[in-house]
């Protein structure tokens, strides 16, 4: 009984571990460029929250050469970062927590 607690605890916490947390993504890989609710290099997290869709902020991501015009710059500079889909999925649920902040 007792080793089936803890080996469903280990398994628990290495399935934790394996849940990209939107936060970790973000000091990872945007950090330097955006800011959460201030205009940095890139735009708050603030305004994009307030005007992009989920779908719009993962293609952004996925391929900022494919989506600027789109997006209505004339140029991008922001890096084209390799991100799993589960980091996609959750940097996107991040950034959309800021909506309305
Ligand atoms: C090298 C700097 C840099 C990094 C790193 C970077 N960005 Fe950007 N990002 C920018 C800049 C500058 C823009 C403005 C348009 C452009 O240049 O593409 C932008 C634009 C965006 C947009 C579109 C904004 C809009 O108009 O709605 C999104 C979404 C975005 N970034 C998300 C992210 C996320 C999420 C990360 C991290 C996973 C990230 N960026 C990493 C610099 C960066």
């Amino acid at each position: 009984m007792k080793k089936t607690f803890v080996f469903l605890l280990a398994f628990y916490s290495l399935v934790q571990a394996q849940v990209p947390d939107g936060k970790s993504v973000f000091e990872t890989y945007c950090w330097g460029c955006h800011h959460q609710s201030a205009e940095a290099f890139g735009p708050a997290f603030t305004t994009i929250a307030n005007k992009r869709s989920k779908e719009e902020i993962m293609a952004y991501v996925l391929e900022p050469k494919a989506m600027y015009k789109a997006f209505g710059y004339k140029r991008t500079v922001m890096s084209q970062l390799k991100l799993s889909d589960a980091e996609l999925n959750a940097i996107a649920n991040y950034i959309l927590s800021y909506k309305g902040k």
